[in-house]
């Protein structure tokens, strides 16, 4: 309660950024206080709409000595409720969406500098325009913000052959809890002068600081492709016809995608125009991608003389390659409709796993088994990176169960998939971040040392806790 005079939190801002630059209209509100999975629903206090960096910084500073809590929001499409207020109506939601400049973009040194609410497609088209390639590649790529790709250390379908934002990144822009400006924005490929304190703030979720601008890797602009969608008998020969392909094609493959018989269903079921590209009933597929930065390299070819090795070998019982822009086109959103199909049959609980490759099968063979006898309620989707060791490991809840039955057993099934994950040597979040959601999780499975440390950094680089409090670590 404000005594006499003293201005409001609200009215703070509002003098600092002026009236256009914060949000309250309940509309508005309504967007940033839910996540897109529907799992988190906070009230933010208003949204901050700066234009610049020194907007930030001026906000952040202010922030920091009235302690008013800051949580960063992009395109709001992530999974784990990182960018989701809490209920108490004192959290500002800073939305980067006005610094959405491409600053400069340099063919020479395949790099860009681009604003951390740039749409991560205009990024790709900007690199494009300039004959080169930005490789980070998702569904929600039309909508969701570089800034959000970097604060969660984004994957998707080419980290394969490119790596994930960690790898992508060169340099950053971060306005620090205190509202000063950590500005390294190098473009350099080496530079050993002292800690990387990049990687401190990728993945980090907002926690520690505030990316305002990133320097991004670029690649030659891939000039011929083969794509294949592939029937396989089990995720054992998926493992195996990768390291096949790999070697075959010279490494070319960029991405490798395990498809299961049931998402395939539910994709040709709920979305309209989705066929099945092979006739032939298989338990799995897996669609996967050559590129090459060569113009009339012989991809195809090549693809078709590995694909028909490996079927002499047993690795694979069918398949077929796009035989234009348009059948890879329709393969691929097989592909990025899955998550949108589970969607449309119903509530699902996910499980972004990763694993080593080799001990990969033997993982979904015991949590498939586990999953068989003991979760009668829902039915298993499980697809992915499978190139990159990561699953998504979801569940569906069966049609006639009632409602929430599945939901009720969330936590207990997520803690025996995620004892199995670690009993094989992987990580139970592989691309999509900690957030809220596995909060608990790294509490229970990380080194004692590693979650000490973390905290650690966090009081350093956040002492008042206004960033993003209750996301991936409590500190108290
Ligand atoms: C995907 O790869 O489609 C998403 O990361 C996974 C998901 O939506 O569960
Ligand atoms: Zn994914």
């Amino acid at each position: 309660m404000m005594q006499g005079g003293a201005q409001t939190p609200l009215q703070h801002l509002t003098t600092l950024l002026g009236a256009d630059c914060i949000v309250t209209e309940p509309t508005a509100l309504e967007a940033v206080n839910i996540d897109q999975l529907r799992t988190y629903r906070g009230r933010a206090l208003c949204i901050a709409l700066p234009r610049s960096t020194a907007d930030v910084s001026r906000l952040l500073k202010l922030c920091n000595a009235l302690r008013i809590p800051v949580v960063p929001q992009g395109g709001n499409t992530g999974y784990c409720g990182a960018a989701t207020p809490d209920a108490s109506g004192t959290q500002v939601v800073l939305s980067l969406r006005r610094l959405n400049a491409i600053r400069s973009v340099d063919p020479a040194n395949y790099s860009m500098v681009v604003e951390a609410g740039c749409i991560l497609a205009d990024v790709q088209r900007a690199a494009a325009t300039a004959e080169r390639f930005f490789p980070l590649s998702l569904g929600a790529e039309g909508s969701c913000q570089i800034g959000g790709n970097l604060s969660t250390n984004a994957g998707g379908v080419n980290v394969l052959r490119y790596g994930m934002m960690r790898e992508l990144t060169l340099g950053l822009e971060v306005v620090l809890a205190d509202g000063r400006v950590l500005s390294s924005l190098t473009a350099l490929r080496k530079d050993n002068t002292g800690y990387d304190l990049r990687q401190l703030f990728i993945g980090a979720e907002g926690t520690l600081g505030v990316i305002t601008a990133a320097s991004l890797k670029l690649f030659p602009a891939p000039r011929a492709s083969a794509t294949a969608f592939v029937a396989i008998p089990d995720p054992e020969r998926a493992v195996q016809l990768l390291s096949h392909l790999r070697e075959a094609s010279g490494d070319q493959v960029s991405s490798f995608e395990l498809i299961p018989a049931v998402a395939l269903e539910l994709v040709t079921r709920h979305i309209p125009g989705a066929r099945r590209p092979l006739d032939a009933d298989s338990p799995w597929y897996v669609l996967c991608e050559l590129t090459s930065p060569r113009v009339g390299e012989p991809l195809e070819h090549r693809l078709e003389d590995a694909l028909a090795e490996a079927m002499e070998r047993g690795l694979a019982t069918d398949a077929v390659l796009a035989q234009s822009e348009r059948d890879r086109r329709e393969f691929w959103q097989l592909r990025e409709n899955i998550p949108h199909s589970q969607r449309l049959e119903g509530m699902s609980l996910k499980h972004d796993v990763s694993i080593p490759i080799d001990r990969l099968p033997r993982f979904v063979a015991r949590a498939s088994a586990w999953l068989e006898t003991h979760v009668a309620e829902g039915f298993l989707v499980c697809y992915g990176h499978v190139g990159d060791g990561n699953l998504h490991f979801n569940l569906n809840e069966r049609r006639g169960v009632p409602p929430g039955t599945l939901a009720a057993r969330r936590e207990e099934i997520r803690r025996i998939i995620h004892n199995l994950v670690q009993d094989e040597g992987g990580s139970f979040s592989a691309e999509h971040g900690i957030g809220q959601s596995k909060l608990a999780e790294l509490q229970h499975y990380a080194d004692p040392v590693e979650l000490n440390l973390m905290r650690t950094l966090k009081r350093t680089l956040d002492p008042n806790g206004i960033l993003n409090p209750g996301k991936v670590l409590n500190v108290a």
